[in-house]
């Protein structure tokens, strides 16, 4: 079958599309964006994380074919243009990304927060971030990156 998507604000068309075929599977080889990353393929990390028509979900969990006609978005469409946007930096800055598997679903995820709310406690980052499971950092270094993020959002705007 062929799906057709807008990804990161561009049409796209993926040929020959099987009905066994993920989301993420097509985003990732099909497509050519290897950013959201393929840990469990069970829906438990997190790590393939994107928004599908504004909605958060594991791209391994959706069939290809469910997303025909809808908008995604992946960590590479986070940043305008070629600098990082402020939630990658804020990442880097805080050393929340150490072997980086977790790290573009835990974004992509942040960026919705952020998104709808700009001035998240703690415990709505901890909501926020529950689906996405880092065997890296501990944890209390991406809280620290999104209170970074957090904070350099309020001061631009
Ligand atoms: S690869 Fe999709 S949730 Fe783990
Ligand atoms: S940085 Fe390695 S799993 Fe999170």
């Amino acid at each position: 079958m062929r799906v057709g998507l807008t990804v990161n604000g561009r049409p796209l068309r993926a040929d020959d599309v099987r009905e066994s075929e993920s989301l993420l599977y097509v985003l990732r080889e099909r497509l050519g964006l290897p950013g959201s990353k393929n840990a469990c393929e069970q829906g438990e990390c997190g790590s393939c994380t994107v928004r599908l028509d504004g909605t958060l979900v594991c791209a391994c969990l959706v069939a290809a074919g469910q997303a025909e006609g809808s908008e995604v978005v992946t960590v590479e469409g986070l940043a305008d243009g070629d600098g990082l946007a402020p939630v990658q930096q804020a990442f880097l800055d805080a050393g929340a990304v150490q072997c980086g598997f977790c790290t573009p679903g835990l974004l992509v995820a942040a960026d919705a927060l952020l998104r709808q709310r700009p001035g998240p406690t703690d415990e709505d980052i901890r909501e926020a971030l529950a689906g996405n499971l880092c065997r890296c950092t501990g944890y209390e270094k991406i809280m620290d990156a999104v209170r970074l993020a957090a904070a350099r959002y309020a001061e631009e705007a």
